[in-house]
């Protein structure tokens, strides 16, 4: 049997006879009910991954059926596979310790399972990047369909995201601005349908920066999760499935690194989540791209922030759908977009541009010349802090702290955040600055949203609204704050971070990119020689935990694992 054997052919189980591996694998298909003619037609996988505990992905059944329509419409075989599904609020320690192993079962279903193309439906966070992982490394000829943003709620007359408002009522509530019984009303109210968190959250994010990949259909990242369109939306992949089967586009073609600039523009462009970095930095490094986080910095300062999406705006996913979707942002950024990248529907970027509908009055992405933000949301920072960088999200932040000199609060973890945050007797003022170790992808482990440091008590409830914070952790795409994030090494590992005590002072200055501790290299050198790590994590001699720690990398690798990481091959993104 050949290398590019297809459908039923592809990819035999090893019984020593491939007649009879064949023979053997048309009998037991056959009791699902499928004809020869059906064996016979190009195989394209879906990924289903409905879960009774992801609730971001319960409209997954009926956007199966619609792919299945899709590619019968167009004469090939749909056979749906069930995946890990991760959702944020259901995945313990973290989502992120669960990402690499969600593209593990991906990336190795696709590669074990007779199909000549595939279609993923992603939705929360992590789903997306660990299908665009798996994608890369098994380079089958790959959609995404993402299961679309939520609707909005409303309380009292005013509109309510996730997860945004969520921690805006919570602060509420932690500051005696509402009382218990409020805040649990507004919690019945925060999810009001299915689909993703419906602000500029890491799954928006995704969605947009996957769309300008060129990995997911034109027009696909803001159809809401209820619409008729999310369906009609699904059946246009399944039907282009089909053809991808027989002439692919294959994901290494499609995700060069011009088409990783594409994306990172629009993560600039969006305000997007600080996740969409670290995720496509994993999904580059799988093809031998690495991600230069200058280059990054560079294009964050020509490019500015056109969607007046929360946390960073006003509007929702549901209002840029009424505004055009992502191809409005698009159009704005076309004088800075590689065109000529291809796309999963076989045409290039530009031509997609070129054959999309006009735009029209609209109020939730902005012009060039009269942008939210003059520069990208995500300012790269690096210093004796942070030798391998961290960032910053200046678009949710208060410009005021962006050039900020102050005290050291520090945290060993956070459980010590958790013991000590809200103690009257804490020694901190508005002006210090909140640090937190301990919280990398080693040290939580699974580099958790925990960055989103809460204003301590005492503070808050004085009406202090924005301090600076800073971590090796990362933060929901749907929070606000000024704070500092990814600081790599990370503390766990022995980074510089781990060395800061409390009383020291630091100094960020994101006007030039710097992120300082003023402390002498004497004493650092002192601090570092005393230094011992944190103990290990209970459960840790075993099982996926031991295989995650021993091969988990840091933020500037995308926090995959070294072993499904590809060797850099020289090329840079974003050029
Ligand atoms: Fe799933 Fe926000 S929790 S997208």
């Amino acid at each position: 049997m050949s290398d590019d054997a297809t459908g039923m052919r592809k990819g035999l189980t090893s019984y020593g006879d491939a007649g009879f591996s064949l023979y053997l694998r048309k009998a037991f298909i056959k009791a699902m009910g499928y004809s020869d003619d059906a064996l016979d037609r190009p195989i394209v996988g879906i990924a289903n991954t409905f879960s009774g505990y992801n609730a971001c992905h319960r409209n997954a059944p009926e956007l199966v059926e619609a792919i299945k329509r899709g590619v019968m419409l167009k004469g090939g075989l749909p056979v749906e596979f069930p995946t890990i599904s991760v959702h944020e609020s259901f995945s313990h320690p973290t989502s992120m310790f669960l990402r690499n192993l969600m593209s593990m079962d991906t990336e190795e279903m696709i590669r074990a399972q007779p199909m000549d193309s595939v279609v993923m439906i992603g939705g929360c966070d992590k789903t997306v990047p660990a299908q665009l992982m798996a994608a890369a490394s098994a380079n089958v000829p790959a959609i995404s369909v993402v299961t679309g943003p939520m609707m909005t709620g409303s309380h009292k007359g005013e509109r309510l995201g996730a997860c945004t408002d969520c921690r805006r009522y919570w602060g509420m509530f932690r500051a005696g601005e509402i009382d218990a019984d409020e805040i649990d009303e507004v919690g019945g109210k925060l999810a009001p349908t299915a689909g993703t968190c419906m602000v500029m959250g890491t799954a928006s994010t995704m969605a947009c920066m996957t769309e300008a990949l060129g990995m997911m259909m034109s027009g696909g990242a803001a159809i809401p999760a209820v619409a008729a369109d999310r369906l009609r939306h699904a059946e246009a992949a399944g039907a282009r499935a089909v053809a991808m089967a027989a002439n692919g586009p294959t994901p290494d073609q499609i995700m060069t690194p011009k088409a990783f600039a594409n994306a990172f523009r629009v993560l600039l462009a969006i305000g997007g989540s600080t996740n969409g970095l670290v995720h496509m930095t994993a999904v580059a490094g799988r093809l031998g791209i690495e991600v230069d986080l200058e280059a990054l910095d560079r294009m964050g300062e020509e490019t500015p922030v056109l969607v007046d999406l929360k946390p960073s705006g006003q509007h929702y996913m549901q209002d840029l759908q009424n505004a055009g979707g992502l191809i409005t942002v698009l159009r704005e950024l076309r004088p800075l977009l590689h065109l000529d990248c291809l796309t999963v529907t076989g045409r290039t970027l530009g031509e997609e541009l070129d054959a999309a509908p006009p735009s029209w009055p609209q109020d939730v992405v902005r012009p060039m010349s009269d942008p939210l933000y003059p520069q990208g949301g995500i300012a790269v920072l690096h210093g004796n802090l942070a030798p391998d960088g961290a960032i910053v999200k200046q678009s949710a932040a208060s410009e005021r702290l962006m050039s900020h000199t102050g005290k050291a609060v520090v945290f060993e973890s956070q459980e010590d955040l958790a013991n000590r945050i809200d103690d009257p007797d804490l020694d901190v003022g508005p002006d210090d600055i909140l640090v937190m170790k301990n919280a990398g992808p080693k040290g939580a482990p699974g580099m958790p949203e925990s960055g989103y440091l809460p204003i301590p008590k005492k503070l808050a409830t004085a009406g202090v609204k924005d301090m600076l914070r800073m971590s090796d952790a990362r933060m929901s795409g749907t929070a606000f704050g000024s704070i500092v994030l990814h600081i790599t090494p990370e503390s766990a590992a022995g980074g510089p971070l781990a060395l800061v005590e409390n009383g020291d002072m630091i100094k960020l200055d994101v006007p030039n990119r710097r992120l300082g501790l003023l402390v002498d290299d004497a004493e650092l050198e002192r601090r570092r020689a005393a230094w011992t790590p944190p103990p290990a994590h209970e459960g840790s001699d075993r099982g996926y935990l031991k295989l995650y720690l021993d091969h988990v990398q840091q933020a500037g690798e995308g926090v995959d694992f070294d072993f499904l990481t590809k060797v850099a091959d020289g090329r840079k993104t974003p050029v």
